[in-house]
């Protein structure tokens, strides 16, 4: 357990810090809000105090009311018990929750209501309990009180394993089904033709590999939640929990036609931030990888950006709209021009998430897109960033998972510049709220 209060958000409804266990002055209270919450739990402190009857207490008994008296001047969550060295929940956690948490807590006043009877016979202190060190992670309890998930780096590799495993199978399903009958469209996605043709196709396979996904997904780690392209992803929102978000085949237009750049992208946010991404690339034998703050992989082998500054230097990619609607056509052939006057080269490959790979890799500088979905940016975005290059918003700001479009280039540098030139087509966002997932 560290020692320090680590980001702003961990100061919590009191003002302070849960978890700094080392003794320290705790700061005013910021806010009239505070001071009541504040207020109010001493309150309740004395009325508890005055009911302790200090003849009935052993020595032992002494310094365990010491200890939580301590631990609560100080806003801490937690304490040593001095008698078993065991730790201690103190009331003020459960102050903060308002009911019982089942952990049998030497102090609860709730009388253990969510206690089972095992533990309750257990019962060892003036009508109190404790539990085991490991039972109690201040970090995690606070994460919990504030609808905050907790994944070790141990989870994450399952979690990959388990992706890996699983888009190796549809990659089959997609190696097997591209240039048959099975590719015929089924569907035309209404809400996208305006974005152009790319975008409002659907396929038979699209649906077998989704729900291959998540039913495999599912069936490994039943909390988690999922945005898919083809199960209504547009308007699902994005919230704490481990989510995946998933494209299960970009490029459905390549792959109609029988050509090989078509992927499956897969991106896995927890906290609403991007903590592992894969764009599996079955046709070409590529699957770029990567889990937050480990790098990035092609292959199993380290990937980096080129790390190129100018726009002079760059090999960009850009898509062109074909099929879209007048406004975002003319903007299409305006951003180019700017690009076959001033880049090194462009190519228009397709489809996006393997594009976003191909700068991570050092395969191309610069990249943007207008129009595109959290699911064809998920993936690859995260492997960019994990690749030392940059990830921002069309307009030069943070990056919006939510917004429909992304600049990614090989250097910060050369983001800005993109993002400076390029005239920008406004489309309505997947969510309303700003997700920055970095
Ligand atoms: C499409 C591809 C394409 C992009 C479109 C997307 P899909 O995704 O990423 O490159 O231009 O905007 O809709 O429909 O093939 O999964």
């Amino acid at each position: 357990m560290n020692n320090v209060c680590l980001k702003p958000s961990y100061l919590n409804k009191l003002g302070v810090c849960y978890y700094s266990n080392a003794r320290k002055v705790p700061p005013p209270p910021q806010n009239e809000k505070q001071k009541k919450m504040r207020e109010e739990f001493w309150k309740r402190e004395q009325i508890l105090e005055s009911k302790v009857d200090y003849t009935q207490l052993t020595e032992i008994d002494k310094l365990i009311h010491e200890a939580h008296k301590t631990a609560v001047s100080d806003y801490h969550f937690t304490y040593d018990d001095p008698e078993t060295g065991l730790k201690v929940i103190t009331r003020l956690r459960h102050f903060l929750k308002g009911s019982c948490c089942g952990n049998a807590c030497r102090h609860c006043v709730y009388d253990h209501e969510n206690v089972d009877k095992e533990r309750r016979e257990k019962r060892i202190f003036n009508s109190a309990f404790w539990v085991d060190k490991h039972q109690v992670d201040e970090e995690d309890e606070d994460r919990k009180m504030s609808g905050e998930y907790n994944v070790s780096a141990a989870d994450l590799d399952r979690f990959m394993e388990a992706i890996l495993a699983l888009v190796q199978e549809t990659g089959l399903i997609i190696a097997n089904a591209i240039g048959t009958q099975g590719n015929v469209e089924i569907d035309e996605k209404e809400e996208n033709i305006g974005d152009g043709n790319a975008s409002a196709i659907l396929t038979e396979t699209d649906l077998k590999v989704e729900k291959h996904l998540i039913n495999g997904l599912k069936s490994k780690f039943p909390e988690h939640q999922f945005i898919g392209e083809e199960s209504g992803g547009s308007g699902a929102e994005l919230g704490n929990a481990p989510t995946w978000i998933i494209d299960p085949i970009d490029g459905t237009m390549n792959f109609v036609h029988a050509n090989p750049l078509v992927c499956t992208s897969v991106g896995l946010t927890v906290n609403k931030k991007l903590v592992l991404g894969v764009v599996h690339c079955p046709l070409i034998d590529k699957t770029y990888t990567a889990i937050k703050g480990k790098g990035a992989f092609c292959n199993g082998k380290r990937i980096k950006t080129s790390k190129v500054k100018e726009m002079g230097k760059a090999m960009m990619i850009m898509e062109l709209p074909v099929g879209a609607n007048q406004d975002k056509k003319d903007i299409a052939v305006a951003n180019l021009k700017y690009i076959m006057d001033n880049a090194h080269s462009v190519r228009c490959p397709g489809p996006a998430a393997m594009d976003i790979a191909w700068v991570a890799a050092g395969s191309a500088d610069g990249y943007f897109h207008q129009g595109i979905h959290s699911w064809d940016m998920a993936g690859g975005t995260i492997i960019v960033k994990e690749a030392g290059g940059a990830v921002i918003d069309t307009s030069g700001g943070d990056f919006d998972l939510m917004s429909r479009g992304v600049i990614v280039a090989a250097s910060q540098e050369l983001a800005l510049q993109i993002s400076k030139f390029i005239q920008v087509y406004p489309s309505p966002r997947d969510q309303p709220t700003h997700v920055n997932p970095f």
